[in-house]
């Protein structure tokens, strides 16, 4: 994947261009516009877009009611909220629910089981909102951090950009209540995930995002892989690598009052760990990223490999083909799992080690193992090396190239779909 990093001359020529287009031209050039509503209408809407907030919730009892009717005083009379709701103990979905009859369709609840994280309540709503006819999608939370006012001026940028971002890194935005530790390890946080995605946006972390029907489109849902609060950061990610145009307006992010915050440290580390898993799987298509990461893996399995192969074979004199034997299912198995958790990262977020991929790999490996075997023998037979290991390793190259593309498209090949 080709990564653009004067992103920022991006955004203005893009903005520019966007801007060029809406200017009225010299009546000379003047098409004949069919509506002068048509003519004057932003590039992508000729109608005001149809708006949809997401609000996902868990235990929002207290704050749930005021934040759905502030919202609904700041976006168009034509727009909706979903709250995407976990079965709150606290009651929050009832609360929803009593509401509905109030705002003549435009009040929708989505009630699932159990408390299955951010991601997946964002996941569901997209879905449900893109069988329907709207246009920008809104996320927010129903804590009042994210504040309501400032759903106008995003609406207005969505009719120039595909995505856009309040930001609470950039000039005029911040945060409010929030403790120094707090602050510095969220500033850090969004510094670390720009610096490994090698992204430019300021706010990656932050979750009072606008998109675009045609980005959501764009990123392809079913392709994401996050399941914790790194689902923001994969969001921007996607949509910044597939070229998308973003805009950062800025926030003041205030601390919640009421209710308490359903982030832990734990979710944290996990999304420092999925913010490598992101890249992976965006950048995963080229195929020479994993062939890098096989072959650094092989090499680590090879010295293993040899290493067993060297005490057992040239200082225990045991027959070398038992002997390569077990070096193969140690070495195997080594390979196996970091294969699993980092070269092929990108195609198994979702999926744990198992027996059966095991199998899969290890028999690929087996026809690996054959050639290995038959270009030992080939080489101790031929040449007259001191060590039989320098055989060994001439076997075990020859095999790993079987190997790699018997993983690749048996093993570990990428789904679309779940
Ligand atoms: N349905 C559902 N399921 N909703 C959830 C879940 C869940 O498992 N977990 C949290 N929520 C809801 C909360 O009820 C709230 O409306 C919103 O998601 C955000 O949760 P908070 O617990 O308030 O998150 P935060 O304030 O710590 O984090 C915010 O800032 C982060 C960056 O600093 C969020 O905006 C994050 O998205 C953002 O990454
Ligand atoms: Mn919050």
């Amino acid at each position: 994947m080709q990564r653009d990093f004067s992103f920022l001359t991006i955004y203005d020529i893009r903005k520019y261009a966007r801007a060029k287009s809406q200017e009225p031209r010299a009546k000379s050039q003047e098409p004949r516009a069919k509506s002068q509503e048509n003519y004057d209408a932003p590039l992508n809407f000729v109608k005001p877009p149809h708006l949809l907030v997401t609000i996902p919730t868990y235990n929002e009892a207290e704050n749930i009611e005021l934040f759905v009717k502030t919202v609904f005083e700041y976006i168009p009379s034509n727009a909706e909220i979903l709250v995407i709701d976990d079965n709150s103990p606290d009651g929050t979905a009832k609360i929803v629910e009593h509401l509905i009859p109030g705002y003549q369709k435009r009040l929708h609840i989505l009630n699932r089981p159990e408390k299955q994280g951010l991601a997946k309540a964002y996941l569901t709503a997209f879905e449900w909102g893109m069988d329907r006819p709207y246009d920008v999608f809104l996320e927010m939370d129903a804590d009042f951090s994210h504040r309501p006012e400032y759903i106008p001026e995003m609406l207005k940028e969505i009719t120039a950009f595909d995505v856009v971002i309040g930001s609470r890194n950039i000039k005029g935005g911040g945060v409010e209540g929030w403790s120094a530790i707090r602050n510095m390890i969220s500033k850090g946080g969004s510094i670390y995930s720009r610096m490994v995605l090698g992204c430019p946006i300021k706010d990656l972390t932050g979750g009072f995002n606008m998109w675009r029907k045609t980005t959501l489109e764009k990123i392809g849902l079913q392709n994401i892989i996050s399941r914790g609060y790194s689902f923001q950061v994969e969001m921007k990610y996607r949509s910044f690598a597939a070229g998308c145009s973003i805009k950062e307006i800025p926030i003041v992010f205030p601390d919640r009052k009421l209710g308490k915050s359903k982030m832990s440290k734990k979710i944290f580390l996990e999304a420092l760990v999925n913010i490598w898993k992101i890249k992976t799987a965006v950048g995963k298509d080229s195929g020479i990223d994993q062939f890098i990461k096989f072959a650094i893996t092989g090499g680590l399995g090879t010295i293993t490999n040899l290493l067993i192969f060297f005490i057992c074979a040239d200082k225990l004199l045991f027959p070398e083909i038992p002997v390569s034997i077990g070096c193969f299912l140690i070495a195997g198995t080594q390979n196996y799992i970091i294969n699993h958790k980092w070269s092929f990262a990108g195609n198994t977020a979702h999926e744990k080690l198992s027996a059966k991929k095991w199998i899969l790999f290890m028999g690929s490996s087996l026809f690996g193992l054959a050639v290995n075997i038959a270009v030992m023998m080939v080489v101790i037979a031929r040449f007259a090396f001191p060590y039989k290991f320098i055989a060994q390793a001439c076997g075990i190259a020859a095999g790993m190239i079987i190997n790699f593309a018997l993983s690749k498209l048996f093993v570990w090949r990428k789904k679309d779909h779940e």
